[in-house]
């Protein structure tokens, strides 16, 4: 049976879990059920970080051990991962790593001497003792250089660290050291050779840069005296192994490396290497540290490391208790389910870029996606399976002799049409989530929604019930859209655990099938004539968003400070997690906002004269592909005629009825010879620049501006 391993982080055991932590987690508990699905036999690591100095700091302040501090803060990890179904019971993490657990001591120790005897690519020994002197930031946990400083206004005051803006320790004693700068052309050639190391390419062109411009050695251990929350450097009991050495070992120590008789371990052999899922924040620790680290140890490189954006909030801001604008994990526990957290997570996101997170948004996706989208989907089918076909799903197939009575209420007598759109979705939404796009792959899942809304609306089953004559017809749309169903229960099973589990049991199946369901497997066909569906019940209830707003501000406003969990906790700077990190050399902040390159005045962007819109007529501009020509009410006198070049993906009568947004007052041009008087806005997907239409959720009056 083939094996695979995924990781998160693990997560610093001096505050508490926020959003950030959970986000990891849903991404890597994703592609875990996803392995799962496919019969691979699949560990899933997460866990928490629990040595160094700004452990030793938080517990101290608390009046805590270091142990006690760590110990605290793990039994809310653990609570958060139960609250969203992360942990192992609910078929989540398989190992819920600590590194202060002694197995790990064990393997970090063998690591260690591994090194300690080796030579470097260019032939030098790994580890030496030498003296360090400079700057170290305790909740980075990382030295720091010139330029990743800010130097003090009075020279006898230390530095300030760029990303926590907090004084950074002045470090002068003995360490030993790794002899990283030996690595540079070993990582660029391993960069080379295996150009998916680091996902995405972005990043991967990061790392290489960061590489090229220089490697330094590395400090890897602290005296006891100043660090002593740690692992003793082996034979060495006076140094103390620096933090992220130790951190980056558990990824092996976890499975059994250098504890191999370990009752219960997973087998290093078995599951190494591993796909590391990391936050842009640390890639520089996993992308070029790891890699030395394993191969001096020679130790297999990981499968990939893949590194994700950042949540901001909804204005593009880093995440802070001062602003007040973090997301709270007990909040979205309140008011949200476990999956419309999960689709949100993935749908909102473009893997690898920042995302930005607000409660708004989240009831905004979770009542147009999934209450009137996959919840409407499911429940109008089923609803109708009980009412017209006694609640078994009826036959899929429509008798030659009927094929005239279909063609005209304008059913296609064949399902392969559908067959074949769900099957060709299948297969788009399998390349994207294996390439780590769950946006795109969510978008897909959302077309095949789309395409069955559509086949119910025109084929009207509500009409087609009343004459017994199309009670083929009838029972053929139907079977289409229930089997459609199955098959997107399957798909988003890694996804929306809970509500596929629910929509497939009301289908009549049993939801155990869904955790092992290759939807590589699934075949057109599958759901069985005569099979009993379960009781109808909305899966996705609609959200009362201003109720909803309403309680959230005014929670927040007793609260004063805007409190979270995680303040309770000392070394928990109002900066310490939500801050974007620092960048990598090479990137830049348009790197991470696609499209973003240079700032507007408010003055530039009030020139545009954006309006609602509502489109009244749609049709094809004549030996045209690309064209659609549509009169649109934007609250004038008269409706605007406006060309937009979407006929490719969308058809007209698709587009009459709907809320757009116009740029109104854009000098009017002529195409094919018609006048078009605005510009239609579009967001412009993927390479080939697929259109998808700006549009309203709420209700918006034609002629409104958008400021
Ligand atoms: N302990 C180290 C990791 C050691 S791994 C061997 C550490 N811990 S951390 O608690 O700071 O967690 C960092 C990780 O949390 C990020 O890489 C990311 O996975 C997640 N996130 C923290 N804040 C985040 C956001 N605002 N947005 C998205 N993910 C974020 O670094």
């Amino acid at each position: 049976m083939d094996s695979f391993y995924v990781t998160t982080p693990i997560y610093y055991a001096n505050s508490l879990p926020h959003l950030g932590h959970l986000y990891t987690m849903i991404v890597a508990d994703t592609i875990a059920r996803h392995k799962r699905q496919q019969g691979v036999e699949t560990f899933f690591l997460t866990g928490t970080d629990e040595h160094g100095i700004n452990i030793e700091r938080a517990a101290m302040k608390e009046g805590r051990t270091p142990q006690e501090q760590a110990d605290y803060v793990v039994s809310y990890y653990k609570k958060m991962t139960a609250e969203f179904a992360l942990d192992t019971e609910h078929g989540g993490y398989d190992i819920f790593m600590r590194t202060t657990e002694p197995f790990h001591y064990q393997g970090v120790s063998e690591f260690w001497r591994r090194v300690a005897i080796a030579t470097t690519p260019k032939g030098n020994p790994a580890i030496y003792k030498g003296h360090y002197e400079g700057w170290f930031c305790a909740p980075c946990a990382e030295y720091k250089t010139e330029d990743e400083y800010l130097k003090a206004r009075n020279p006898d005051d230390p530095p300030t660290c760029l990303i926590h803006e907090t004084p950074l320790d002045r470090v002068s004693e003995d360490s030993y050291f790794f002899r990283l700068s030996d690595f540079d052309e070993a990582l660029l050639e391993l960069y080379q050779s295996r150009p998916d190391f680091v996902r995405p390419e972005s990043r991967r062109n990061e790392v290489a840069s960061f590489v090229r411009g220089g490697l330094q050695d590395l400090s890897v251990s602290r005296l006891k005296t100043s660090v002593s929350w740690g692992i003793p450097v082996p034979d060495d009991p006076d140094h103390t192994m620096y933090v992220w050495f130790d951190a980056l070992i558990n990824y092996v120590t976890a499975l059994g490396f250098g504890n191999e008789d370990r009752a219960g371990a997973a087998g290093f052999q078995k599951f190494w290497p591993a796909l590391h899922l990391v936050g842009k924040d640390i890639l520089r620790f996993h992308a070029v540290y790891w890699p030395a680290f394993l191969m001096a140890a020679g130790v297999e490189l990981p499968r990939a490391i893949v590194a994700h954006g950042m949540w901001l909030d909804p204005n593009g801001r880093k995440m802070s208790k001062t602003i007040g604008n973090t997301i709270e994990l007990d909040v979205l526990n309140r008011y949200f389910s476990i999956d419309a957290v999960r689709y949100f997570c993935l749908r909102e996101m473009v893997f690898g870029q920042d995302g930005r997170f607000g409660y708004e948004g989240l009831i905004d996706r979770a009542n147009s996606d999934l209450a009137s989208g996959l919840g409407n989907l499911s429940s109008r089918t089923l609803t109708m399976i009980g009412r017209y076909c006694n609640g078994r799903i009826p036959a899929g197939r429509i008798a030659e002799d009927k094929f005239l009575l279909a063609k005209r209420s304008g059913v296609d007598t064949d399902d392969n049409a559908i067959a074949s759109f769900v099957e060709h979705a299948r297969n788009e939404f399998l390349l994207h989530l294996s390439g780590f796009a769950f946006s795109r792959a969510l978008e897909v899942g959302w077309s095949v929604i789309a395409r069955l809304d559509k086949m119910i609306t025109e084929a009207k089953p509500w009409d087609l019930a009343k004459d017994e004559n199309q009670s083929q017809t009838l029972n053929a749309i139907l079977y289409r859209s229930a089997e459609a169903l199955r098959w997107l229960c399957v798909l988003l099973h890694p996804v929306m655990p809970v509500a596929t589990a629910e929509i497939y049991s009301q289908l009549g199946l049993s939801s155990d099938a869904l955790r092992t369901g290759n939807p590589s497997s699934l075949s057109w066909g599958g759901l069985t004539e005569g099979t009993q569906i379960g009781e109808v019940k909305p899966v996705f209830p609609r959200l009362d968003k201003k109720k909803i707003m309403d309680e959230i501000s005014k929670a927040n406003d007793s609260s004063g400070a805007h409190a979270t969990a995680a303040e309770a906790v000392p070394g928990a700077t109002a900066t310490s997690e939500t801050q974007p990190p620092p960048p990598l050399t090479g990137a830049t902040e348009a790197d991470a906002v696609p499209g973003v390159s240079t700032f507007i005045e408010i003055g530039d962007f009030a020139k545009v004269d954006l309006r609602v819109g509502q489109v009244l007529t749609a049709e094809r501009v004549p030996k045209s592909d690309k064209l659609l020509l549509m009169s649109i009410d934007i609250g004038e006198e008269k409706p605007r005629q406006v060309l937009a070049g979407i006929a490719e993906y969308y058809e007209a009568d698709q587009m009459v009825g709907r809320k757009v947004v116009v740029v109104a007052n854009l000098k009017p041009r002529k195409l094919r010879g018609y006048e078009s008087q605005g510009m239609v806005v579009a967001a412009s997907i993927g390479p080939e620049g697929r259109p998808v239409i700006a549009t309203f959720t709420e209700e918006a009056p034609n002629g409104a501006r958008l400021k």
